[in-house]
């Protein structure tokens, strides 16, 4: 299926991207910068699955930023909605087949770390895989990567550098954070974010460790970056709806794009 996805998409476009970006719940607005793109719904594609989340467009889109060709997945599947790991990495494995050698996950969280504040944007030092499974699970293919992988550097660290130094220079504040990863959909309880708190989490969200996982056995680069939709369960005197954590998400939308269209061309020239 995963080659079958490739001819697809090298059917529809000449452009052969290095880095690809995922978008998260309310942050698909980046796709708007992007000049001479073609848009895949996720439909139309080969053994994609699509995505049912509310806030999830559902679309694979190619396209160019500057000079640079960048696959843009807006909407990611998620283990809640019943997808296996391995559709859930589906995406990831295809992008990797085309040729993209580095990714950049973002993703609405919940702050769990009292210092940060609703709105703001933290970029993902390493995770904390609590989602009760691994894609790597079942035979190993040798091609794509080693049996037992290291994740010792999963969020590459020259990547944060260059994220973090361009942040600086843009004003936007962003601190760097371990993301909890949950498998949802329903919220935490206070007793679980007490909890994930106390094992080192600063933020917590329903997706990206699986991908990450796949794209770091893969050789990938990967950068990660979260939106602080929401303060977690139990911090404020308030309940957690999804509502809310779309809304933030649009309000942060924009400091994001900003972020990323800095970041983007840095990482490409770097992974050269
Ligand atoms: N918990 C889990 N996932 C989330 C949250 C949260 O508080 N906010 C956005 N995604």
């Amino acid at each position: 299926m995963i080659e079958e996805a490739k001819t697809y998409i090298e059917s529809r476009t000449e452009l052969r991207p290095s880095i690809g970006l995922v978008l998260g719940s309310g942050l698909g607005g980046f796709a708007a910068e992007l000049s001479d793109s073609v848009e895949l719904p996720y439909g139309d594609i080969p053994g994609w699955p699509s995505s049912t989340a509310v806030g999830h467009a559902g679309r694979l889109i190619l396209g160019r930023l500057g000079d640079r060709e960048i696959a843009v997945m807006a909407g990611r599947a998620h283990l809640y909605e019943g997808y296996a790991p391995a559709q859930v990495t589906f995406g990831v494995r295809v992008l990797r087949r085309l040729g993209v050698r580095s990714m950049v996950f973002t993703n609405a969280a919940g702050g769990i770390n009292r210092e940060l504040d609703q709105g703001g944007l933290v970029l993902i030092s390493d995770h904390i895989n609590l989602q009760g499974s691994n894609p790597l699970v079942g035979p190993n293919d040798d091609s794509c990567g080693p049996r037992f992988p290291d994740m010792s550097e999963a969020y590459s660290r020259e990547f944060r550098q260059i994220a973090a130094k361009v942040a600086a220079e843009l004003c936007i504040p962003m601190t760097e954070g371990v993301y909890a990863a949950m498998l949802g959909p329903s919220y935490e309880t206070p007793a679980e974010i007490r909890y994930l708190r106390a094992i080192g989490a600063d933020v917590v969200g329903m997706s990206t460790a699986a991908e990450v996982i796949v794209a770091s056995h893969m050789g990938m680069k990967v950068l990660g970056i979260s939106c602080v939709t929401n303060m977690a369960a139990g911090i404020l005197p308030q309940k957690i709806n999804h509502e809310e954590v779309l809304e933030t998400g649009r309000q942060v939308q924009e400091t994001l794009v900003r972020l990323l269209k800095a970041v983007l061309p840095q990482l490409a020239e770097a992974a050269q």
